[in-house]
């Protein structure tokens, strides 16, 4: 699965700054930070992927993060600062980059706000995707994600043209682990009490925005896009 999205042409806008988008699971993080990066350029940083990618190699970080992630808990701050830390060195993150699932705790956005203080990058812009809990469950367990590109669908409402074939590159789609009801219940439970605590923190600093994720994905994208444009 993808970790970083540099796709589409040339982009006709610059971002040169963080962008958050914060939001419980199922929200839309990942459907949104993916046409983001692709309209400015830059790339899509989803800490979930990244995890999920050092699980399928079989790394010291993945057998660590495996049964966590599994129990639908957050894995520890130190573990994905040091996997934060080393991506955005790289040389594709110099004109900014769209965080899907990252920070999630207030340790990791402050030290993220020290991170992107260091690398000379403005402050983050945040984007709070509002939703209901009680939406969360349907589009959840309704999602498939393709093996191979890491596109995202949705059986209720974005299923692919052929049953379980990615419309894209052709790769199977599959169910995350972490998308049964009882794992989904865990990962509600530990975005109220570890995550949710950033909307205030956030919102002291002055950076948050408010898309509402209830709409269908065209329109969050538009109200996210209105948002980010009106930031530079
Ligand atoms: P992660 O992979 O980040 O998962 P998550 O936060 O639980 O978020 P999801 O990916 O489930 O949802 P999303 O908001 O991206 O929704 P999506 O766009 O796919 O994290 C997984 C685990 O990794 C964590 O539990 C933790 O263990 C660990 N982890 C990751 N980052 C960490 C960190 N920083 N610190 C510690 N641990 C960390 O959409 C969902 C479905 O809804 C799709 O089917 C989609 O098609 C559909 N959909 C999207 N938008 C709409 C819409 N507007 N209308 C209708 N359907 C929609």
């Amino acid at each position: 699965m993808a970790t970083s999205e540099v796709a589409g042409a040339r982009p006709h806008e610059k971002l040169h700054r963080a962008v958050i988008l914060l939001g419980p699971p199922g929200a839309g993080k990942g459907t949104q930070a993916k046409e983001l990066a692709r309209k400015y350029g830059v790339p899509h940083l989803s800490t979930g992927d990244m995890l999920r990618e050092s699980i399928a190699k079989g790394t010291s970080l993945g057998e660590q993060a495996k049964p966590i992630m599994a129990r639908g808990e957050l894995v520890p701050d130190s573990l994905v600062l040091k996997m934060v830390a080393q991506r955005i060195e790289e040389p594709d993150c110099a004109n900014g980059f769209v965080f899907d699932g990252f920070p999630r705790t207030v340790a990791q956005a402050q030290y993220l706000g020290q991170m992107l203080r260091e690398h000379g990058f403005r402050k983050p812009f945040v984007v709070h995707l509002v939703i209901d809990f009680a939406l969360l469950m349907k589009r959840l367990t309704g999602r498939r994600v393709c093996k191979v590109g890491g596109e995202i669908y949705n059986i209720y409402d974005k299923p692919p043209k052929a049953a379980g074939v990615c419309d894209n590159d052709g790769g199977e789609l599959i169910q995350r682990p972490d998308d049964s009801a009882e794992v989904i219940g865990q990962r509600l439970e530990a975005y109220g009490k570890q995550t949710a605590p950033l909307v205030a923190y956030y919102k002291r600093l002055g950076l948050l925005h408010e898309v509402d994720a209830a709409k269908r994905v065209e329109e969050v994208k538009r109200q996210l896009f209105e948002v980010v444009r009106g930031a530079k």
